[in-house]
């Protein structure tokens, strides 16, 4: 799938849900560092940027002001998350969501439309209606969905006629529950995608200090030492090295915090270490 990993090849992908609207600036300088290290895959969703439409409006002002920052971009960006509802992914609220979404991000067509998370009163036929006639009408080349279960997964799929294209789902060295709940034998089975969203726990495994997550912290620590790494780096190649394969989304706004997750790319982690972070998260040794 275009923007993600293939197998045997590591890529990230950026995400912009944590930058502001009015910091255009901050916005402009992380993303060209992403870009210029080959990320060109964009992550963004409708509620993103701390206002209903805002890091969509970002994008749509970089477009304007330094559109070369955005050349050959793959753009995903997710419907459904509706303020106060909380979720809806009918057809009528979809269509409209997608149409706010393309205009905002002054595009004509969006690369992946991911459903963000399952409207659990919407029937998966009807999702999957409203997802083809949004590929049929040009308007989004490829369909995802983020944070389903297996289950949701199958029963769109008994519906859709496009492929599900990708899975965004919580995957990190704090939060392994992917390895073990289907998910990831899912999209290998499938052949969807994988994205991995707050690829550091919202930043915990990278901040100074926290008492949270101390064993994984500790064994990443570890591991990087041995290897001359930093244990972000550690924690993101951790997520590189499964064969599904999985593309981490990078959430810093912070220029040298973002050069330092992409060293991740120079570490490569033996078994013994791979698993040893699962143990640590996890709390015992595998069986
Ligand atoms: N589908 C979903 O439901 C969903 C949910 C959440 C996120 N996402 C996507 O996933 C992307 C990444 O999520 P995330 O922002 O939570 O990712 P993350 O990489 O786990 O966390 C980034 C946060 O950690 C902080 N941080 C602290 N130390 C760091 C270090 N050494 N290196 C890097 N960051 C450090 C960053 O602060 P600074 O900015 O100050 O560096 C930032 O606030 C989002 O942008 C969004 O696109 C999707």
């Amino acid at each position: 799938m275009l923007g993600f990993a293939e197998r045997g090849t590591r890529r990230f992908a950026y995400g912009f849900w944590r930058h502001r609207e009015h910091d255009l600036d901050a916005a402009m300088e992380t993303l060209a560092i992403a870009r210029e290290n080959g990320i060109d895959h964009l992550d963004t969703a409708d509620i993103y940027g701390g206002a209903f439409g805002a890091s969509e409006r970002l994008l749509g002002a970089i477009r304007a002001r330094a559109p070369q920052l955005l050349k050959g971009a793959f753009i995903a960006t997710k419907a459904g998350i509706e303020i106060g509802s909380p979720y809806n992914s009918s057809a009528a609220y979809l269509k409209s969501a997608c149409d706010g979404s393309l205009s905002r991000l002054k595009l004509e067509r969006i690369d992946l439309f991911y459903i963000h998370r399952p409207d659990l009163l919407t029937h998966p036929a009807e999702l999957a209606n409203a997802l083809d006639g949004l590929v049929a009408a040009g308007k989004i080349a490829s369909v995802g969905v983020s944070n389903f279960t297996t289950h949701q997964i199958a029963a769109l799929s008994r519906f859709l006629k496009a492929p599900i294209r990708a899975h965004q789902l919580e995957f990190s060295a704090a939060h392994v529950d992917p390895l073990f709940d289907g998910t990831l034998d899912q999209a290998m089975e499938r052949d969807i995608a994988v994205a991995a969203w707050s690829p550091l726990a919202g930043g915990r495994l990278g901040a100074a200090s926290t008492s949270e997550f101390a064993r994984v912290r500790e064994a990443l620590k570890r591991i990087a030492e041995a290897h001359g790494a930093s244990p972000v780096a550690v924690a993101l190649a951790f997520l590189q090295q499964h064969p599904a394969p999985v593309t981490p989304i990078l959430g810093t706004t912070n220029a040298s915090r973002l050069r330092e997750c992409l060293t991740a790319s120079a570490v490569t982690l033996s078994r013994r270490e791979w698993y040893a972070i699962v143990e640590a998260c996890r709390g015992f040794e595998m069986p």
